[in-house]
């Protein structure tokens, strides 16, 4: 299969971009990318790292960097990380490069998903398990308005199925 522009993969931490855009790439055929891995490989550490010592505001502009420059002639499907859809008119420049899904969870739903993964994440790794669930759903409300502005909602708490249905559109 061929992709004439690239599909972005887009939703909170812990809801499955980089594992999807991987099944995804092999299902179809079509090349993948990983945001997150871009900035890990320009920056030469990790992202967890490299917040914890210049700050959050240092990485969003790295993010948006470079989240406009690699994808202008990428035709295959990326994941980005949570937060890259919620800066600045980083969402507009995703609508303009191509076409975007966004993988819905309900908190509590993240917070399962997010055991285990706290540590590579800067914003709630040092957030405690009892209250990550309250944080997660402020910070949803605040990044819900970029997200639903992607080209498709896949609500995975109404449709159980949306995976398949997906993978069946896209087939
Ligand atoms: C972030 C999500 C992370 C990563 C960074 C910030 C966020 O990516 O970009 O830790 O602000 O939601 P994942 O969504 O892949 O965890």
């Amino acid at each position: 299969m061929a992709l004439s522009y690239p599909i972005f993969l887009v939703g909170f931490m812990g809801c499955g971009k980089s594992k999807l855009a991987k099944r995804l790439s092999s299902r179809f055929n079509v090349p993948h990318l990983d945001l997150d891995n871009i900035i890990e490989d320009e920056l030469g550490t990790s992202i967890r790292a490299f917040v914890d010592s210049h700050g959050e505001e240092a990485f969003r502009k790295v993010e948006r960097k470079l989240l406009l420059e690699s994808f202008k002639d990428f035709k295959g499907i990326i994941a980005l990380g949570g937060g890259a859809p919620c800066y600045q008119d980083n969402m507009q420049e995703i609508l303009k490069l191509g076409s975007s899904v966004y993988l819905k969870y309900p908190a509590k739903t993240l917070v399962q998903r997010l055991a285990g993964g706290k540590a590579k994440r800067p914003l709630i790794a040092s957030i405690p398990d009892d209250e990550l669930q309250g944080w997660i759903e402020a910070k949803l409300k605040e990044r819900a308005s970029y997200y639903e502005q992607a080209t498709v909602t896949f609500d995975f708490e109404k449709d159980r199925d949306a995976y398949s249905f997906m993978f069946a559109q896209l087939a």
